[in-house]
């Protein structure tokens, strides 16, 4: 929602086109690519390219290399490029970056290698990276983010993950990432929010967790988000959610979508929603759109039309099941005064009898 696919060159190269000097073809430019601004912008969009060019000049600060044929990330690939702010790699086929390959690249702010075929982040791979504030690594294959990769980024704003197949993250993946104002995740494999995963995102505004397979929210999971906008819920295995877990969020006003979840639609739940929309800050977008999955006589019914309907009926059953009992007991009171009655009786004839 805050960055799309391509926005990112489309809108720094596309506007500058008719307004800089070419000077491709100059000594100054890599072979294939165009250069604009002195090169400072240097182009080498969908040119076949399957390794960084040589000879991009070190002054150059945006180098964009998204839709080429690059398969990794060298130690050699960056060396020299001191300067660079913005580097695209979107939609290449880099399967591999290779430890430290980054490291030169101590002033770059923008990092995009979504579209690739990253299984996997090394080590340190943000290590020296102190000035990126925004990292996209969506549409890749990765699996698992370490406690190590994502380390000393504690500028970066903006990380995309989504559309990967991240089933696992070590709780302290983003420990250094302080700063964190949105964190996109849609479209994973995740069974389990964590406590302490996000311990260190007070300032987190936007969680994306859209299209999951959450079924567990752990209670202190949410506590530490105090600028927290926006939760992204649709689309997991939520069958139930605590009550707590939610009013742990100490935000001014956070806006949450959940539908899309097998709900189970009980009386707890209908309670749990109730409960929530009576604290202020605390909103579900999509509360008219919640459908029930189970118990089977409520599967296919929105939540919201059932009113405390769901409550009446649990009252009702302990009505019945009181009344049930009720009448048990009389009737084997009744038993027993009857029995005793007759065994009365019984002694009383036998005793007239001598
Ligand atoms: C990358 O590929 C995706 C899917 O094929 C496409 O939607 C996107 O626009 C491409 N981005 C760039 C920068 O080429
Ligand atoms: C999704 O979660 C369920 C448990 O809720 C688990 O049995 C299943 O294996 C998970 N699927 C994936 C793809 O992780």
């Amino acid at each position: 929602m805050f960055f799309d696919p391509g926005k990112m060159s489309s809108i720094i190269m596309i506007p500058l086109l008719p307004l800089l000097n070419i000077v491709s073809g100059s000594r100054l430019c890599p072979d294939p690519c165009l250069c604009y601004d002195s090169s400072d912008l240097v182009d080498c969009r969908f040119r076949g390219l399957d390794h960084v060019p040589q000879g991009v000049p070190h002054g150059t600060w945006l180098l964009d290399l998204s839709g080429n044929k690059v398969k990794d990330i060298r130690f050699t690939s960056f060396v020299g490029l001191w300067s660079l702010k913005i580097l695209c790699m979107s939609n290449n086929s880099i399967h591999a970056v290779h430890p430290q390959s980054l490291s030169s690249l101590q002033f770059l702010e923008r990092l995009d290698l979504s579209f690739n075929r990253l299984r996997w982040l090394p080590d340190d791979f943000t290590k020296s990276l102190s000035s990126l504030q925004e990292l996209r690594l969506d549409h890749n294959l990765l699996q698992h983010i370490d406690s190590s990769s994502l380390s000393d980024s504690d500028n970066l704003k903006k990380l995309d993950l989504s559309h990967n197949q991240i089933q696992t993250l070590d709780v302290r993946a983003f420990n250094s990432l302080s700063r964190l104002r949105l964190l996109n995740l849609d479209g994973n494999k995740l069974n389990v929010l964590r406590e302490g995963l996000l311990s260190r995102q007070q300032s987190l505004e936007v969680l994306l967790l859209n299209h999951n397979n959450i079924s567990e929210i752990q209670t202190e999971a949410l506590a530490p988000l105090r600028s927290l906008t926006i939760l992204g819920l649709q689309g997991n295995q939520l069958e139930h959610i605590k009550f707590k877990t939610f009013l742990k969020l100490q935000t001014i006003s956070t806006h949450m979508q959940m539908s899309l979840n097998p709900w189970v639609c009980d009386c707890d739940l209908q309670r749990v929603f109730g409960k929530i929309q009576y604290v202020r800050h605390l909103h579900v977008e999509d509360y008219r759109g919640i459908i029930c999955h189970a118990p089977p006589q409520q599967a296919g019914s929105l939540l919201a039309s059932m009113d405390s309907q769901l409550c009446m009926a649990e009252t009702a059953s302990v009505l019945v099941i009181t009344i049930t009992v009720l009448l048990a007991v009389i009737g084997a009171l009744v038993k027993a005064e009857r029995n005793r009655k007759n065994k009365q009786a019984a002694s009383d004839a036998e005793s007239q009898e001598k």
